[in-house]
Parts: C-alpha cells; structure tokens; sequence
C-alpha cells in the first residue's frame, strides 16, 4: 500500500464524446478537476452539488472552454430529502448514464448531527451515495452497461475493528475525526459488495478507489488547530490534483476494466481493501439498515 502510494496513475486517452457523466460534489477538488477530464474528452457532465452558485459557474465553464452539455441537479448531501429527490430525477433520466461517480465527501473532527439525526460523516460520505445507488440499480441494469465508481480512501483502513452498527451514532465508541471517516468509507466498501453480487453479468461494474493524497478545501470546515495540522503535515506531502482525475477517467473509460468489478484501486493500482471491508456478513447487515436509516423500505 506504501509503495502505491508514490505510483502514477495509469492514462487512458481515449475519447469520450457525447457520453454522459454523473459525478458528484464537482464544485471543488477531485470533482471539480475530475468533470474538467471528462468535459476534455469530449462527455457530457451532470453533477450533484448543494451550492447553485457554484454549479452555474461550473456548467458555464464546462460548456465554454470543451463545448460540451453541462448540467447540475442540486442536493445537500445532509438533507436525506433532497437526495431522495436527486435520486429519483436521476432515475427517470431517459438518457444512459455511462459513469457515475460518487465523489462528494467531508470530514469532520467534531461528532456532529445532520437534521435527520444522522451522524455527518456517515450520512454525506456512504449514505447518501447509498441512496442514489439504490434508486439508479434498475436503470443500470436495464442499461447493460455503465460503470459506478466509488472515490473512497486508504484511510478506510483505520477502521481496525470495522464498522460498529450498533453504534453509528458514536454514543458508546469515542468519536474522532478519523474514525468516522474511515468508518464511512469502510460502509462505502461494503456496500460495493452487494452491489457487486447484483451486477453479476450484467454489464454493470462497481469499483472504488483512493485519489491520492492531493490538497483541496477537504477538512477546511473544522477548527484552526486541525486545519494547521493538515497544512503542516498533510498538504505538505501532497501530489498533484491531476493525479485522481487521471486515475478517475482511466477507471470510468478504459477498456481493461470493462470486466473488472468490486475491486479497490489505489490510484490504478488494485490493491486489497482491509479485511473490515470485506465482511460478507457486514455488508448484509449494513445493507438492511441503509435500507432502513435511508427511508427505503
Ligand atoms: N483530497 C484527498 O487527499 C483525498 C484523499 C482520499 C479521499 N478523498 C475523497 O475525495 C472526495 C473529494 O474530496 P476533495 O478532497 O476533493 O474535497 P473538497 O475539495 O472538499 O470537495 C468535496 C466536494 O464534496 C461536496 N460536498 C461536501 N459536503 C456536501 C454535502 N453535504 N452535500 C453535497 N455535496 C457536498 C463539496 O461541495 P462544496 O464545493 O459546496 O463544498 C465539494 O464539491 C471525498 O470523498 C474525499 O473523502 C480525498
């Protein structure tokens, strides 16, 4: 994993044009550079952000500098109701969605609640992109095609003793910043598991991957101290955000992955996620409570 970590990212330079993109969170960071890759070679983009401001100006550079269909649906990641619109908009699309990107993620060092009484990292981070998923499988599978691809992180692997379902509030277990993120991330890899099992010889693929370290507004939410933390020691070991928007197209175009399916890359690089995240058992519990926290049932 260590030594991945230095490797560049495969490239693909194939075409693109006129397929379409569902990236979310691509107001900033790893979206933002990641919907410019794909508007480069030639794909529509429609992304889910919450800021409208963003979006428009978003889809105004897009469609002026590669000429290419930009649009953006909105919805606050916290606000399950908003993604439970999304998600069915995006449902009754009526055009094939080629790649779906779930990108849009937070940390937050402080345990904090959404309005759905839900803990932040959790919701925004796995149970949102769950959501989307659940309502975007049967368009998938009647599509035959498409590729779902899940912007996890390595730092999934600090969920040592894997997710603690009967407390994703952390009432009993001490919260901190990353065991919550590497909890959601570790849900996100489980979650990959069963939607692997569903797309079984459909066409359909799911896959995740960590982006490389690269600096963005990521963690800028949280208090100074932190924020003084990630420039000292984190951004200062950064690589180039090119770098994810590289390994991000080359996972959603290339076609050495056209029969690749429920793996974790570093980068490009196929790596084994950590044994919490390969929990059958896990997954099937998990599963059943998005179902529920999600308001599918
Ligand atoms: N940067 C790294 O080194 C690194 C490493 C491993 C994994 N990752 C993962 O990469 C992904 C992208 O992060 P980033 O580093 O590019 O950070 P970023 O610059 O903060 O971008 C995060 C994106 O998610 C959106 N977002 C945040 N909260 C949201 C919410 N409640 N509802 C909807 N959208 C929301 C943000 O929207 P706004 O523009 O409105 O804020 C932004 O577009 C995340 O999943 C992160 O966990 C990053």
């Amino acid at each position: 994993m260590l030594r991945n970590q230095k490797l560049d990212p495969k490239i693909c330079t194939d075409d693109f044009k006129n397929r379409l993109v569902v990236i979310s969170g691509a107001t900033s960071g790893i979206g933002l550079i990641t919907a410019k890759k794909y508007a480069f070679h030639g794909a529509d983009i429609l992304s889910i952000n919450r800021d409208v401001e963003k979006s428009k100006e978003l889809c105004e550079a897009l469609s002026n500098q590669y000429n290419v269909k930009c649009t953006y649906l909105i919805a606050d990641y916290t606000r399950l109701d908003e993604v439970h619109q999304v998600a069915k908009q995006l449902s009754e699309l009526d055009k094939k969605i080629d790649v779906l990107i779930h990108n849009a993620g937070v940390y937050y060092t402080n345990r904090t609640f959404t309005e759905n009484n839900l803990e932040i990292v959790f919701q925004t981070n796995y149970l949102s992109s769950f959501i989307l998923n659940y309502y975007l499988k049967d368009k998938f599978i009647a599509q035959k095609s498409g590729r779902i691809i899940f912007v996890n992180s390595e730092a999934h692997r600090f969920a040592v003793w894997g997710l603690n379902l009967d407390d994703l509030s952390w009432d009993k277990q001490q919260y901190s910043g990353l065991k919550s993120y590497a909890a959601a991330k570790t849900a996100q890899l489980l979650s990959m598991i069963k939607l692997n099992e569903y797309f079984f010889e459909t066409g359909v693929t799911v896959n995740a991957m960590h982006p490389g370290n690269v600096k963005t507004n990521s963690g800028q939410n949280n208090g100074a101290l932190y924020k003084l933390f990630k420039k000292t020691f984190v951004d200062r070991t950064a690589r180039p955000q090119e770098i994810s928007a590289q390994a991000l197209y080359y996972l959603g175009v290339s076609s050495e992955l056209d029969n690749t399916s429920g793996k974790f890359f570093n980068l490009t690089t196929e790596e084994d996620p950590a044994p919490p995240a390969l929990d059958k058992q896990a997954a099937e519990e998990l599963w059943a409570l998005s179902l529920d926290l999600g308001g599918l049932k």
